[in-house]
């Protein structure tokens, strides 16, 4: 009885404190967030690669700890209203990522739409520059934990993807995908005994 209490009130100060970080972003427009939406919860600080660069963020979203958001100087980081994004996710968007409204990210996900140029074997990777092309997730798509999601990638709305695949090419819209490379094993259907009469 007594650490149910505790487990509340331990709950709701975290929550205050989430929606406290969350605010104080939102009151330093334009630095971190070129625009953000109201009741964002964030539940650790995040760390951006750059200030004052294209990132947004909807209503209601929330943000776990070690969310890690880079941009590059002309590319934008779009992210919908009510999306979940786990602990310690990585999205690097050199060319532009968007991710769609309700759409959930498990942890240690990365998303990048960027690759180091390696094409030149006597010269460092490092100094070869990027290739790449956007991402673009759309609503209601929920992506397992471990995730990695590549260059030009497009996932339809309402698709699934499994813990740990890699998403190299694009998933239609309510296909549930997994594995490395991620392949499409079936769609997303009502089932027989859940259809409403
Ligand atoms: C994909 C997932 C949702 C299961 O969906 P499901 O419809 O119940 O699918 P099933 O469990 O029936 O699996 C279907 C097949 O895909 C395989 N499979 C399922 N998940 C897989 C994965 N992540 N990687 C590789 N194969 C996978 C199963 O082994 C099974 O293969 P088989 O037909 O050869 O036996 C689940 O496995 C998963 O990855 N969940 C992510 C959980 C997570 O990361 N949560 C983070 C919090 S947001």
């Amino acid at each position: 009885m007594i650490y149910e209490l505790f487990a509340k009130i331990y709950s709701r100060l975290r929550l205050i404190k989430s929606n406290a970080i969350a605010l104080i972003y939102q009151m330093l427009p334009g630095i971190w967030f070129r625009k953000m939406g109201r009741n964002c919860c964030f539940y650790g600080v995040p760390r951006f690669g750059y200030a004052f660069r294209d990132i947004r963020l909807g209503d209601s979203c929330s943000l776990g700890v070690g969310v890690f958001l880079n941009t590059g100087a002309n590319s934008q980081i779009k992210i919908g209203s009510n999306v979940g994004i786990n602990d310690y996710v990585y999205i690097s968007a050199i060319y532009g990522i968007e991710i769609g409204d309700y759409s959930r990210i498990g942890e240690f996900v990365s998303i990048r739409d960027n690759d180091h140029r390696f094409s030149d074997p006597h010269r460092p990777i490092c100094s070869q520059g990027f290739t790449g092309k956007p991402i673009k997730i759309g609503s209601d798509v929920w992506i397992g934990r471990g995730v990695f999601i590549g260059k030009g990638v497009e996932i339809g709305d309402g698709a699934v993807i499994g813990a740990n695949s890699v998403v190299t090419k694009s998933i239609p819209s309510f296909a549930v995908a997994v594995g490395s490379p991620a392949k499409v094993i079936k769609y997303r259907q009502k089932s027989v005994e859940t259809v409403a009469i």
